[in-house]
């Protein structure tokens, strides 16, 4: 919890917590987890107010216990482009029927997390937060939108909404159970400094990508994590990039400026405080300002949301400002116009159960071509090509609590990862071989082609040779003249595919949600009507249930 134990002032306590204890219903709806722990530090707080909180995910309540709620303060993230997380969609899509209930009890309040990168920044928060005043439930307290530092804002909401949420509730006070606490000494604001032991090649030097298999030691750091969970790395920024842009805006590099409450040169705090690579809204619109430039100010005029993405795409705050010649920056003002750097989550590919003291990764290196010069990805190259024997990789852990082994080792597991997708599945199967898990399991694994990118091709064989991996189907995709992708495999086994879910099989998805994922899900949906003989919308219930059931969960990005 990042809150709790802030309120330690015990009141009161009793044993006997009586029935008329005011409840407060939690709920939300998170991708990464970071809903998730918000959502926990307010009962934490909820509690040393003397309110009952029930911290519960969207999707493990229906909108009748949502009618029979009566506080409740809803945390949720926006995932892509506006969306629900996947845990809050289902819930989502009930409360949004004509046919929901009417809220006449609720009094709420609504905690949004997005980042403001996005266009439709908290549209998820924004959107829960009308439906609820809709359906004739009373806002006690004004929504809050948190920017990727959610920390401070998330706090202050919570000390304002939490005593609105007491207010005139029974006085019985619980005292606060802050010895369950147990909040990792190294997290988002103090990360683990660790050391890379591996990094090397998993495709071949001759593939038309470049992706690598790292392995980071957690050795000290009294850090544990389970197979599904993701490695969160701070990067730092390419020292070559910074310098091209501090010649671009005509600054030295040695001016020092106040970040966080402490006087750094620009050149430093470009590199380890900053993200420079891609431009936010607000240094866009002050290039577009100054130059006057007539495109770029009509992309930045609303409506223009594609377009502007467009003219963005492969073009990074470099190309931005050599397009525009004479955009000289005073170092505090450049500063002001920039996003604190942020951390980038990785799937992880190894079972703690396998290696205690090492965090693999399996990451492709972005690197392309554009505007005449080389643009690398932030995170993926710093892994690649910065982090030294000698330098640290800045970490922390985000659990995925749904993204799971089954703990029933006797249940079929199918697993679809093409590409990097492949990384959580390693680690499952890495923690079924240690669990000595009997359950069947199934790899779904796809990529351009066979000879340079089958990633883990050794491993692979190894556990299939062994029993281990019951099912491998492989989707090369430019091996041949027809593209075929890992959703073509799935309907090719259509018939033991069902029998699979049938049998309580779990359906893990990890890679691309984009394009990848929504047509795995088409293909799901297919085989469920084809094999089960339904109607598109029995088999769409069919697939609602293993949602819920928490049988078919995703790790998408
Ligand atoms: P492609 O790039 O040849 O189109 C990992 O990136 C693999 O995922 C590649 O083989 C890639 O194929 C494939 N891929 C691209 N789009 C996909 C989609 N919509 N569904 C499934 N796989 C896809």
């Amino acid at each position: 919890g990042f809150f709790a134990g802030m309120h330690t002032r015990m009141i009161q306590t009793t044993d006997s917590a009586s029935a008329d204890v005011r409840i407060l219903d939690i709920l939300y709806g998170s991708q990464t987890g970071n809903a998730e722990a918000v959502a926990n530090d307010a009962a934490a707080i909820a509690k040393t107010h003397g309110l009952k909180p029930v911290v519960r995910s969207m999707d493990e309540i229906s909108v009748a216990d949502l009618a029979a709620m009566e506080h409740l303060l809803l945390i949720t993230s926006t995932y892509g482009e506006g969306e629900m997380p996947d845990n809050a969609q289902l819930l989502w899509e009930s409360a949004q029927a004509d046919t929901a209930p009417t809220l006449p009890k609720l009094h709420y309040s609504v905690l949004a997390l997005g980042d403001t990168s996005y266009d439709l920044f908290c549209q998820a928060g924004k959107d829960w937060d009308n439906r609820l005043h809709q359906l004739g439930a009373t806002r006690v307290y004004e929504r809050t939108d948190c920017d990727v530092d959610f920390e401070e804002p998330a706090h202050v909401w919570l000390s304002a909404v939490i005593p609105q949420m007491a207010d005139g509730a029974a006085t019985t006070i619980v005292s606060a159970d802050t010895s369950t606490n147990d909040k990792p000494q190294y997290h988002r604001k103090n990360p683990f400094p660790a050391k890379m032991l591996a990094n090397r090649w998993v495709t071949s030097p001759d593939s038309s990508k470049e992706t690598r298999h790292y392995e980071i030691s957690i050795a000290g750091s009294g850090l544990t994590y389970e197979a599904g969970d993701a490695l969160c790395v701070v990067p730092t920024n390419c020292p070559d990039l910074v310098a091209e842009l501090l010649a671009a805006i005509g600054c030295q590099g040695d001016e020092e400026e106040p970040v966080n409450g402490e006087l750094m040169p620009l050149r430093e705090a470009l590199r380890t405080q900053f993200e420079i690579k891609n431009p936010s809204k607000e240094l866009l619109e002050e290039i577009a300002k100054r130059s006057g430039d007539q495109e770029l100010n009509g992309l930045l005029s609303a409506g223009s949301k594609d377009q502007l993405s467009d003219y963005l795409w492969g073009r990074d705050t470099l190309d931005l400002l050599l397009q525009f010649p004479q955009m000289e920056f005073s170092a505090a003002e450049f500063i002001s116009l920039l996003k604190p750097l942020q951390h980038r989550a990785y799937s992880i590919s190894s079972s703690s159960k396998a290696y205690p003291d090492t965090v693999h990764l399996t990451v492709a290196s972005v690197r392309y071509d554009s505007h005449n010069r080389q643009h690398k990805g932030v995170c993926s190259t710093f892994l690649a090509d910065l982090v030294t024997s000698d330098t640290e990789v800045r970490c922390f852990f985000t659990p995925n609590k749904v993204f799971r082994v089954p703990e029933d080792n006797s249940l079929p597991m199918i697993m679809v990862g093409p590409g990097t997708g492949i990384a959580p599945f390693r680690a499952f199967l890495q923690e079924r071989q240690c669990r000595q898990a009997t359950g069947k399991n199934w790899l779904f694994f796809g990529d351009r082609n066979a000879a340079t990118d089958f990633l883990y091709q050794d491993e692979l064989a190894d556990m299939q040779a062994s029993g281990l991996l019951t099912r491998l189907d492989l989707a090369f995709s430019r091996d041949q003249a027809e593209k075929i992708y890992v959703q073509d495999k799935m309907l090719d086994n259509a018939a033991e595919l069902f029998a699979w879910l049938e049998a309580g099989g779990y359906f893990f998805v990890c890679g691309d949600a984009y394009r990848m994922a929504k047509d795995v899900d088409k293909a799901l949906h297919e085989v469920i009507a084809q094999q089960g003989k339904l109607s598109a919308e029995q088999a769409a219930e069919y697939v609602n249930q293993l949602k819920k059931t928490k049988r078919y969960v995703r790790d998408v990005y």
